[in-house]
């Protein structure tokens, strides 16, 4: 009988697990410009202890440790996905991972230098308590990192397509679990940890219309299983996907959806 129970922490059924460890691959890829910059920023070059928070399969935490030559550590509630993280850390002797719940976090008080998370409070079902405890396990001075939380309610998109688009904008995230309006609450979520907050958006570029189709090809089961579970017609589903990878090759496809970011400072205690 196939398992189809979706994961307490990454809500992906078994089924899904391969295409979503594949989606993190490209998605790190994709959005390294993005992050490597916030990476500089809050100093991770001269950080001797860095927490990587929901670091899933640890495409992302390859990047970080490759960026400082302190220690990294990568907490996840996945087993499976820290199984995966293994094998893509396994040449970085400066991390070490963990399974473990992002709403308890198992570090004493004040452990770690900077303290990060990409695309975790999205899927968090208590995103306060955990940058709360992303915030307790910081130093005092020491910086709380949250990248890549997106905003879907301010997706822009065109040509549009009435039937399809609102699934994208943020229903999909919702159904699954997700909030796909995190991006607006982060300044509120890390005001309250009592952290020194500065929000901004890390996406300032749109993408091309090869970028575009080059990730929907690779993303595509998802995109169908989506409009297939809101009950488009195979024949509805077709002619979405005609018309809008027609307008990608014609090059006149814009999107973008804002992905924000939040670095706080841990005020000296
Ligand atoms: C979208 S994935 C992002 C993974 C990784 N940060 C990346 O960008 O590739 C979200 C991750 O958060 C983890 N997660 C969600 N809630 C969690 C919690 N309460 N404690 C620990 N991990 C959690 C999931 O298991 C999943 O690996």
């Amino acid at each position: 009988m196939k398992n189809t129970k979706s994961n307490k922490f990454h809500k992906r059924s078994e089924e899904e697990l391969n295409d979503f460890i594949k989606k993190l691959d490209l998605q790190a890829l994709e959005t390294a410009e993005e992050r490597l910059p916030l990476y500089l920023e809050v100093g991770l070059k001269d950080a001797k202890f860095v927490l990587d928070v929901g670091c899933g399969s640890g495409f992302v935490t390859r990047d970080i440790a490759r960026l400082t030559k302190g220690w990294v550590v990568g907490i996840d509630g996945s087993c499976g996905l820290i199984d995966v993280a293994k094998k893509i850390l396994k040449d970085y002797s400066n991390t070490k991972l963990c399974i473990g719940n992002a709403e308890q976090l198992p570090f004493k008080n004040n452990s770690f230098d900077i303290v990060t998370c990409n695309l975790l409070l999205m899927w968090a079902d208590d995103p306060k308590k955990v940058v709360n405890e992303m915030a307790r396990v910081t130093k005092p001075k020491g910086k709380v990192l949250a990248s890549l939380e997106p905003d879907y309610g301010g997706k822009i998109h065109w040509p549009e397509n009435p039937k399809v688009d609102p699934l994208f904008a943020g229903e999909a995230i919702r159904k699954k679990g997700g909030d796909p309006h995190i991006g607006r609450k982060l300044r509120a979520l890390f005001i309250s940890a009592g952290l020194e907050t500065n929000i901004g958006i890390g996406n300032n570029r749109i993408w091309s219309c090869e970028e575009d189709k080059h990730y929907y090809l690779h993303s595509r089961d998802f995109y169908i299983k989506v409009l297939k579970e809101a009950g488009l017609s195979e024949e509805e589903i077709d002619e979405w996907e005609y018309e809008y990878l027609k307008s990608l090759d014609e090059g006149v496809q814009l999107n973008f959806f804002p992905q924000f970011y939040a670095i706080g400072i841990k005020p000296k205690s």
